[in-house]
């Protein structure tokens, strides 16, 4: 007796209907995790670009720009604190990762409030930048290297997209 589709379609890898509902399971998981970390990592670059532009500004617009860096870098650590790292906090692929970014984040909060207190015009608010942007951009590399790849991989679609739905709504939310 012939088996039913969907029998077959379960119980025989290989076969052309489970190559399809695979296909199509993987192609939602890969459009879920594109959209959520490609936001974090826009954020990631706009931080950056800040950092760049900050360094040759003075006087007020530099004061307004680290404003809104401060309040950027806030908001990205906030986003990620709050959604994708206490869902792989507690994953052996990921916790060493995640107890570490917690640190970095810890870091660079201690050195914006340094920012914050010292003169603008100092020399040592030049230096105090340019050791947080070595921090980030060591954080960031950690980020993008090894946490969104290895999330994917350690996440059910369901928590993938639970987390894209915190991650996406919480952007549209900032910017309404
Ligand atoms: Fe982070
Ligand atoms: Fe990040």
């Amino acid at each position: 007796m012939r088996a039913s589709r969907g029998h077959y379609n379960l119980t025989v890898p290989g076969s052309i209907l489970y190559l399809q509902k695979y296909r199509c399971v993987n192609f939602k998981r890969r459009k879920t995790m594109e959209k959520m970390f490609e936001l974090l990592k826009q954020d990631h670059r706009e931080v950056s670009q800040m950092i760049t532009e900050l360094k040759k500004l003075s006087g007020q617009k530099r004061e307004k720009l680290f404003q809104k860096l401060s309040d950027a870098l806030q908001d990205h650590m906030t986003l990620e604190e709050d959604s994708l790292y206490p869902a792989l906090e507690d994953i052996d692929e990921t916790k060493d990762l995640i107890e570490d970014a917690y640190e970095e984040h810890k870091t660079v909060q201690k050195q914006l409030k340094e920012l914050d207190k010292i003169p603008f015009g100092d020399k040592k608010w030049d230096s105090t930048l340019n050791s947080m942007e070595e921090k980030i951009e060591h954080h960031v590399q950690e980020e993008e290297s090894k946490l969104f790849k290895i999330a994917p991989k350690v996440l059910s679609t369901e928590e993938l997209e639970d987390l894209n739905d915190q991650i996406v709504s919480e952007k549209e939310r900032k910017a309404a």
